[in-house]
């Protein structure tokens, strides 16, 4: 998964690409470039790293040229490393791309026996090598074209040509693409967002669309080269979107404005005046729906698990959970009666993508959960439900996964209301315990003191697991996951009831244990887990709401949340363990906003 950015203008544009280049490093960030057209040749600079190094070594040697693209990797074909970098330039072109070309070592083959040569170990500089092949005969338009015919897999592409100062061609398939336009100024980006402090007008390609871009005019191409006309979408204006205030990172923001964007979302959603929750236009009757069919990545899919427990207390239906990239292989069993949820923050998760393309293959309606409403999942479905938590930076997902779970829990109890699940009174009294919940988000938010504390005793940990049962054992899984990609702490995450099948032999003397024990149905069997855990000598952190007295000097830490409805509890349970990654991220000194070895967006499979 990469990030590509073009810009046609009529002026230097090499400043312009580094900053939007900043704003794609969430796709990925082993290694930037960009190349340049000066004086009718390519100027390409690149290095491994991020995009400092970039600007670092631009600083030194200017790359002028009114026309140029630029690139963040995240590997796929090839270590992280300069010649493996992109742009991939011949003398004559130079290619950004994203995706994976899936033929590469046949078509290498028989460009190498074509005498062309390659430098490096990626399957794109199999695509700069074919057009490198194909100018030799035709124009760039028709050499791109027939190049594309070529390749396997899938693309995003950017490509300038020596000798044509004008033009940037861009071209998808399977992963995606946007043009955005301004005055004596058009460009090319793997998103919306990053063309965002640039424009506001943005298109979006389809599968198959060529586009050419100059600095006045942008036209599109279908796949037989017929010209065709895209619709322009203004966006938003997202406020503040890269400004991380007083706060030491974006995830830190993001965690503290939970309580807001939880607000925002139930804003969107509740009518307070009717006490009802507006969902209009489902893709199949919520009587006729035979079962729930929730798939996700991630954090994504652990609110899919979550969901499970609502649906099956609120409603008489079954339901199904999937981690996509399983989803997309399995031979499921497609019914047109199924409501397919694909949940995502980014709406660009190629395994969620993939999977919710195929229930379209199978003439399935989709409905998708999404943060970004630009993005290609939302424009593939049916039915999408924004969570409105505005735009996510830091690449652990905090704010999402909260307004995926709300979207989710308001969405399961309207369908429990329609179908008849769900007496009147309860549904409303339902309603009115949501629109509590950013006071109590907020009040969860004050356990942070005390987690800062516990988080030291983590620092010298081999490992750790997460306990809970029910709605909790997602949350546990979800703990766990924050402290692995945040920390690189071994962290596992288990259903407590499952520990004596064989988890239960990892403890030993002073492990970490925690332990998320609302006071709901499952208690008393959580606390007797936790006491097995205590006999086998496991640091107990418990996370609670409850007022019992769980007499216990072998607890060693105890954090207090608000009591609530045993069905919000997986909201609130969530803070403390966000806050405990975080703080112990940040006591080893790790990168918080980028994790080692992964990315925001994770757009290949
Ligand atoms: O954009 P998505 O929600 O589809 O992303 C899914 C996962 O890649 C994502 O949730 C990932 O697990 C996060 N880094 C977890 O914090």
């Amino acid at each position: 998964m990469c990030g590509i950015i073009g810009i046609a203008s009529n002026k230097s544009v090499s400043m312009n690409i580094i900053n939007s280049l900043k704003k794609l490093e969430y796709r990925g960030y082993d290694s930037a470039g960009l190349a340049t057209l000066n004086n009718n040749e390519i100027n390409e600079k690149k290095c491994s790293g991020r995009v400092e190094q970039l600007e670092k070594i631009l600083f030194k040697t200017s790359a002028e040229g009114n026309l140029g693209i630029g690139h963040v990797r995240w590997a796929t074909h090839g270590v992280p490393n300069t010649i493996n970098a992109h742009p991939h330039s011949t003398e004559i072109v130079s290619v950004v791309h994203n995706g994976i070309i899936e033929n590469s070592n046949d078509l290498k083959k028989q460009l190498e026996l074509k005498g062309l040569k390659f430098k490096s170990q990626t399957d794109t500089e199999v695509i700069t090598l074919l057009l490198t092949n194909e100018l030799k005969t035709h124009q760039p338009f028709d050499a791109v074209h027939k190049t594309l015919k070529q390749l396997k897999g899938s693309f995003a592409l950017g490509i300038i040509f020596k000798n044509f100062k004008d033009i940037i061609i861009g071209a998808r398939r399977g992963s995606p693409l946007a043009v955005g336009y301004s005055k004596d100024e058009n460009y090319l980006g793997s998103d919306s967002y990053a063309l965002k402090t640039m424009t506001n007008k943005i298109s979006y390609l389809d599968d198959g669309d060529i586009c050419v871009l100059t600095k006045d005019n942008v036209s599109f191409y279908d796949v037989k080269k017929n010209k065709i006309n895209k619709e322009v979408f203004i966006l938003s204006d997202d406020k503040n979107v890269s400004d991380k205030g007083d706060y030491k990172n974006f995830m830190s923001k993001e965690i503290f404005e939970q309580p807001i964007t939880a607000k925002n979302c139930i804003h969107e959603y509740v009518d307070k005046i009717r006490d009802d929750i507006n969902f209009y236009n489902f893709p199949i009757k919520p009587q006729s729906i035979n079962k729930i069919v929730l798939v996700g990545c991630g954090t994504a899919y652990h609110s899919c698990l979550v969901a499970k427990y609502w649906f099956e207390a609120f409603t008489s239906l079954n339901v199904e959970t999937d981690i996509a990239s399983e989803f997309r292989y399995r031979n499921v069993r497609f019914n047109k009666n199924n409501l397919y949820l694909f949940v995502s923050q980014s709406g660009e998760t190629a395994d969620t993508a993939a999977a919710l393309d195929l229930c379209k293959k199978n003439g399935i309606k989709t409905c998708s959960i999404v943060n970004v409403v630009e993005s290609s999942i939302a424009r593939n479905s049916d039915w999408v439900l924004p969570i409105h938590a505005g735009p996510e930076i830091g690449v652990a997902s905090t704010k999402a996964f909260i307004g995926q779970m709300l979207v989710i829990y308001m969405l399961c109890l309207k369908i429990a209301d329609l179908r008849g699940d769900m007496k009147k009174k309860d549904y409303q009294k339902k309603i009115s315990n949501i629109k509590k919940l950013p006071e109590l988000l907020e009040r969860c938010l004050k356990v942070e003191d005390k987690i800062q504390l516990i988080a030291k005793d983590f620092l010298d940990s081999k490992g750790s697991m997460f306990l809970g049962r029910g709605s909790s054992f997602p949350i546990a899984l979800e703990g766990a996951l924050k402290l692995k990609e945040l920390s690189y702490l071994h962290a596992e995450g288990y259903p407590a009831g499952e520990m004596k099948h064989g988890p239960l032999a990892l403890i030993e003397n002073g492990l970490p244990v925690i332990v998320i024990a609302p006071h709901d149905k499952y208690f008393h069997k959580t606390v007797s887990n936790m006491q097995e855990v205590i006999a086998r000598g496991g640091k107990i952190l418990l996370i609670t709401d409850s007022n019992e007295n769980i007499v216990n000097e072998n607890i060693r830490f105890k954090i207090d949340l608000p009591l609530v409805e045993e069905s919000l509890s997986p909201f609130l349970f969530t803070i403390p363990l966000q806050l405990l990654a975080y703080h112990v991220a940040l006591l080893k000194k790790c990168d918080i906003d980028k994790p080692r070895n992964l990315a925001k967006s994770v757009t290949v499979e």
